[in-house]
């Protein structure tokens, strides 16, 4: 891919003025994601909901709070993670994005991965993880940790909606989480490498 972003903030100026797929037609502010790099993790949702269009930033309606909170409990800082969506504008009543939606969103996925170059990819629920990780269920996958042929760290996750309706969701999630302090200082030891 030929870099044409040299930083997060020039996706985001993409991102405010794209007209390339029909999402951006009813939807009150883009989502491009918030963030840093500096934790090394980057969170990778579906798309916005109605309080993340409301507001132009990701996760920070029912889900967000739960993904928020799981953060801060695995002991990390909101602002050292990278938080963003496949899609960066709002699907009409929070439907899935569609394929063709998704492809064409998805260079400036592309180009934040390739600034923010993460040690550890963390999908959350299974549309996401499917566009990185083929041929896998999210209740196998979950909390595990995969390689891809390039050498990026993936670990799927559920998405935190799931967590608004099952107790035992939650638990399980929260678990996932704690296990991001244990695989990042794999990673910085070089564990992990092949
Ligand atoms: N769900 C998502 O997938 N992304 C958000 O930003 C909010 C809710
Ligand atoms: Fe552009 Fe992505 Fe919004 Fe479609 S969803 S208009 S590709 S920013």
């Amino acid at each position: 891919m030929t870099m044409e972003y040299k930083s997060l903030e020039q996706v985001a100026e993409a991102v405010r003025k794209c007209k390339k797929c029909g999402l951006c037609s009813d939807i009150k502010n883009y989502v491009p994601g918030e963030g840093s790099a500096k934790s090394g993790i980057l969170f990778i949702g579906e798309g916005p909901g109605k309080d993340e269009d409301l507001q132009g930033r990701p996760f920070v309606g029912r889900s967000g709070q739960i993904l928020r909170t799981l953060i801060r409990e695995a002991g990390l800082k909101e602002e050292d993670v990278f938080i963003a969506n496949v899609v960066k504008c709002r699907p009409p009543n929070n439907r899935d994005p569609l394929p063709e939606e998704i492809e064409t969103c998805w260079p400036y996925l592309e180009a934040q991965i390739a600034i923010l170059k993460p040690k550890i990819i963390a999908t959350l629920g299974r549309h996401s993880m499917g566009r990185f990780l083929k041929d896998m269920t999210i209740s196998n996958a979950h909390g595990r940790v995969f390689r891809a042929k390039n050498g990026q760290i993936f670990l799927p996750l559920f998405h935190p909606a799931v967590a608004c309706y099952s107790p035992t969701k939650l638990t399980v999630m929260r678990q996932d989480f704690l296990k991001i302090p244990k695989i990042l200082e794999k990673i910085e030891k070089g564990l992990l490498a092949e």
